[in-house]
């Protein structure tokens, strides 16, 4: 059956292979963000999610032209990476806006026009990194993880509503997100001894031999046809074991591990 289904970050990576996706299975797909993607015709709402004000004038328009909502991807997000002592207010402020304020704020504004759509669904799309502190990614990790909680409560509170809430955690995917990534190391590294740097170009290096978008889209395409949604989804099966691993090692050990691979 065709649904309504509104998604963040259309125009790149994840969540451009995702809309391309749902059209072809046709269903009726609004994208929001800040370019609009080529190629493909779907109704693009150009947004800024780190602007309220953006977030409400898009929601209004929105709300003129639909009575329903079937579900709210949000894909949308980006990283900085820097050592936490460098790291600047504006920055820490901004990814905080895009990656967690924003699926706050669109969601609120648009629970009405969800309440009214069939089986509605919200999904987030969060991090590995949300659950493993990632040194020199620090506030992409906070971020991921401020959503992950954020995705967990929205779900108890719209259990009455049954209103599906998921959060699904991606490791490493070959996209754009690496060069979009915010990186202003590079003078004071020196201090660090090339460790930021290091960390930097091991991501980098993970993340363009990572897997492809798609093992992100098909389970959240799989998602939109189910009743009741995982409270979350690890992508990919190394990411999986390394989760699993993560939960039974002692906190001191697991912390050293990370440190040995992105910190030291
Ligand atoms: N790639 C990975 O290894 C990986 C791993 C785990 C999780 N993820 C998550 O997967 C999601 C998608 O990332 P991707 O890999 O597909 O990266 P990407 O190719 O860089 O795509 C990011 C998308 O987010 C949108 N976006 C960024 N800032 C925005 C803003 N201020 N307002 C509105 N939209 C904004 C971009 O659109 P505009 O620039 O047009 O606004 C773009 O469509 C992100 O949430 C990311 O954290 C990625």
């Amino acid at each position: 059956m065709s649904k309504t289904i509104l998604i963040t970050g259309a125009s790149s990576g994840i969540g451009n292979v995702l809309l391309k996706q749902l059209i072809e299975r046709n269903h009726d797909v609004i994208g929001l963000s800040r370019r609009q993607a080529k190629d493909v015709n779907y109704t693009h709402f150009s947004c800024d999610l780190s602007d309220p004000k953006a977030i409400e004038n898009t929601v209004l328009t929105i709300q003129q032209s639909l009575t329903k909502l079937d579900a709210i991807i949000h894909v949308a997000g980006f990283g900085i990476a820097d050592a936490l002592e460098y790291t600047t207010y504006q920055d820490a402020e901004l990814i905080h806006k895009v990656n967690v304020l924003g699926p706050f704020y669109l969601n609120r504004l648009l629970l009405p026009l969800l309440r009214k759509g069939v089986n509605p669904k919200i999904i987030h799309v969060g991090s590995v990194a949300g659950t493993l502190t990632i040194p020199f990614q620090a506030f992409y990790s906070m971020s991921k993880a401020a959503l992950f909680t954020y995705s967990e409560a929205l779900r108890m509170e719209l259990k009455p509503f049954k209103i599906s809430v998921s959060i699904v955690l991606p490791g490493d995917i070959k996209t754009p997100f690496t060069e979009n990534r915010k990186n202003t190391y590079n003078e004071r590294d020196p201090l660090y001894k090339n460790r930021i740097a290091r960390a930097i170009t091991k991501m980098a290096h993970d993340e363009q031999n990572g897997m492809a978008p798609e093992r992100v889209t098909k389970p959240i395409i799989k998602m939109l046809n189910k009743r009741r949604l995982p409270i979350f989804k690890t992508i990919g099966l190394q990411y999986k074991l390394i989760m699993l691993l993560a939960k039974f090692l002692p906190h001191r050990l697991r912390l050293h591990i990370v440190y040995k691979l992105y910190g030291k």
